[in-house]
């Protein structure tokens, strides 16, 4: 615990600015002396409202997560803040299976070992991610199937074998598997996209078939579809429906899915309801499901993709508002588990090479200062510490030894 308070320090992250008034909040203890000293713990024992993020959710048993890239690991300050500031990680791309197979029959898991054994030595657990997904995948595969190599049971074979090499390797260490990602039309009214590679392909038994296999390699891993513009951001909520009434029909058909992950990706261009987020969740939820804020960042138009200042100056208001509102609604429902977003900083974010013109996505800027949003996010978790529901329990992976 010194150690990640140190270096969360050392990195410069939360502590220099709100330190000095901070301490007092909570801790109720309006000395100068407790002012300048900014413990992380006041006389009460609570928890002052500089603290680092996973330490306030952990008092309500929530995570905090972010998506972890083999930079974040590499780099001494971004490691630090990826370790004092989150305690679940997912792999922004090193599970995927382009990168673990990248030949037929050639396996890499260099980057997934890494991000497990980082989260076992960091007190953290992971979110697997993905691994029926139509894209990153495997050259060799998708040229294969390009040429007709496969039937469509051989290629269910692939997956199943795919799945049980992947889920096998890290049984036991997976918090969460988003086993399958982004399925469904974003169209009114939804569905299955019926283009999808998979569905193309493999055809539609593929979902319920990769949620077997998955359970089957790691029965106590939460397994979760995972998706974007189904927690509030389509107004007419018609994804979030095709998602719900797909999920309910899992479920009868007795298929294993424990939860829907909202990825969370919003641009502040676009409109966006926080009450229909919660409903979704809460919708999600009344099935027995658990829910969780998987990939969540907040876009907007910027100067040039080094730089990320935004163009508007309405989106400094957007991007804190927009993130606090998704952590909320998670804040609300006790069976909403985890809250990650997809890369903490700018310098890390996906964003600016997939959005064109876009960034400003993350909760720390490009040169790593946390920014409004981040305050924003503590201050929520500070309050929500001594109030919000507790999380409802889940399985935890026990912490194991690193993998050689
Ligand atoms: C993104 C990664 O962040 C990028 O590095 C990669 O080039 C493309 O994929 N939805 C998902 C994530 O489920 O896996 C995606 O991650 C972002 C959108």
């Amino acid at each position: 615990m010194d150690m990640r308070r140190r270096s969360f320090l050392a990195a410069g992250a939360a502590g220099a600015a709100g330190a000095a008034g901070a301490a007092t909040l909570l801790s109720g203890a309006g000395t100068a002396e407790a002012a300048t000293k900014a413990p992380s713990r006041g006389p009460a024992g609570f928890l002052a409202e500089d603290a680092p993020l996973r330490e306030l959710a952990a008092k309500i048993g929530l995570r905090i997560g972010s998506a972890i890239i083999p930079q974040d690991i590499d780099t001494p300050t971004w490691n630090a803040i990826a370790a004092s500031q989150f305690d679940v990680y997912t792999p922004g791309n090193e599970m995927k299976w382009q990168v673990v197979e990248p030949e037929q029959g050639v396996f890499d898991w260099s980057g997934a070992d890494n991000l497990v054994n980082f989260a076992d030595a960091n007190h953290a657990l992971v979110r697997g991610h993905t691994l029926c997904w139509h894209n990153q995948l495997p050259n060799w595969l998708l040229a294969a199937v390009a040429a007709g190599d496969y039937t469509q049971t051989q290629l269910l074979d692939l997956l199943q074998q795919h799945i049980f090499t992947e889920v096998g390797r890290f049984r036991g260490r997976i918090w969460q598997w988003d086993v399958c990602n982004e399925f469904f039309l974003d169209a009114n009214p939804s569905g299955i996209d019926p283009n999808n590679w998979w569905i193309v392909n493999a055809g539609p038994e593929v979902i319920p078939l990769a949620f077997r296999w998955a359970h089957e390699a790691d029965p106590q891993a939460l397994l979760f579809y995972n998706d974007y513009n189904i927690g509030g951001e389509d107004g007419t909520n018609a994804k979030s429906d095709a998602v719900y009434a797909y999920a309910t029909q899992l479920l009868d058909d007795g298929i294993p899915i424990n939860g829907i992950g909202n990825q969370g990706h919003l641009d502040t261009q676009y409109g966006w309801s926080p009450q229909l987020l919660r409903q979704d969740l809460e919708r999600y939820v009344s099935l027995g499901l658990k829910v969780a804020i998987t990939e969540a960042d907040v876009r907007t138009f910027v100067n040039n993709a080094t730089a990320q200042v935004p163009t508007d100056n309405l989106a400094l208001f957007a991007h804190p508002f927009e993130y606090t509102e998704m952590l909320k609604a998670v804040l609300a429902v006790p069976e909403a588990i985890s809250f990650t977003v997809w890369g903490f900083t700018d310098s890390d974010s996906w964003v600016p090479g997939t959005f064109a013109g876009e960034g400003y996505a993350a909760i720390y800027d490009v040169n790593q200062n946390p920014k409004q949003a981040y305050y924003s996010l503590q201050s929520e978790l500070a309050v929500a510490a001594h109030g919000a529901p507790h999380r409802v329990q889940t399985y935890t992976p026990p912490i194991t030894r690193p993998i050689s």
